[in-house]
């Protein structure tokens, strides 16, 4: 069955609209893929244009906006409506990293990650939440293990991803009732850039990466692609009745204590 794009609406996502921010690497790029592939029309956006660009060529339409500015997240949202006619999905995913314990990290170290990690959420969830009031949809936010439990060497990143659950639990209580779902997601340590940049940082890179999957009950790191088919079901009818929840996709490692 098609709908009056032609696409397939037999899919999971047929016809539904999703933008996803930091689609040029890692997760943002799976998320991308997983969803079209489910048959939605995926819009992408980056700072990192050639990566961004490489990642949608064959699925969607790529958009340079970098989600720390809130007025090019506001142009993406609006861009998007004007372009593809609705939003029905937004997947709050660009973040970055720094890798330094609490009494090392400046004032500048800690508004560059608030402005991306928070900020970037932030003002996702509030244009995706008004593209979306007269139609419903759902939000994604991919938030961490680490918005639980911590690593002392992430101590910003630790506070950030705390408050993405914060931002994801009051977009779901306001807004529930123009039928908005908002959802995040807890990655444990998945095979990305973010995460070689965290081991490369160490003296013995490789060994460093085999210590971090060997702390996994299942002894691996996840594949991006583990995290977005995860985005696929809060994305889809199959979560219908789940909002303002996290979802920790982490191979068990926070019900770990002993073994
Ligand atoms: N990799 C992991 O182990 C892991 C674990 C838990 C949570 N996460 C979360 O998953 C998400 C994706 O992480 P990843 O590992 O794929 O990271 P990544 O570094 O591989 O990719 C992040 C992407 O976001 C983009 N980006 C950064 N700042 C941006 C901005 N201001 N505007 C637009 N785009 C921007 C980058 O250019 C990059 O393409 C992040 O929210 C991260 O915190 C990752």
């Amino acid at each position: 069955m098609t709908d009056r794009y032609g696409t397939n609406t037999s899919s999971r996502l047929g016809g539904r609209v999703a933008v996803v921010t930091g689609v040029a690497s890692g997760i943002g790029r799976a998320i991308a893929l997983e969803l079209a592939a489910e048959g939605a029309r995926v819009v992408g956006c980056d700072i990192d244009d050639a990566g961004g660009e490489v990642t949608m060529r064959d699925i969607g339409l790529y958009r340079h906006a970098d989600v720390s500015r809130e007025a090019e997240v506001e142009a993406l949202v609006a861009a998007t409506m004007e372009d593809l006619g609705s939003l029905d999905i937004y997947v709050n995913n660009a973040a970055v990293q720094i890798e330094k314990e609490l009494v090392e990290t400046t004032e500048a170290d800690l508004d560059r990650i608030i402005a991306t990690n928070v900020k970037g959420v932030f003002f996702g969830c509030k244009h995706a939440v008004r593209a979306m009031t007269a139609t419903g949809g759902v939000i994604v936010n991919l938030a961490s293990v680490l918005s639980f439990v911590a690593d002392g060497l992430l101590a910003a990143y630790c506070a950030t991803k705390g408050a993405v659950l914060g931002i994801t639990r009051a977009t779901a209580v306001q807004y529930g009732q123009y039928g908005i779902r908002c959802n995040a997601i807890c990655p444990g340590d998945v095979d990305t850039p973010l995460l070689r940049a965290y081991v490369d940082a160490g003296d013995d890179p490789e060994g460093r990466l085999r210590e971090v999957a060997s702390k996994s009950p299942l002894g691996r790191v996840a594949d991006p692609k583990e995290i977005a088919r995860s985005v696929v079901y809060l994305s889809s009818d199959d979560s219908s009745f789940m909002s303002g929840q996290t979802l920790v996709v982490d191979g068990g490692l926070m019900a770990l204590l002993y073994r």
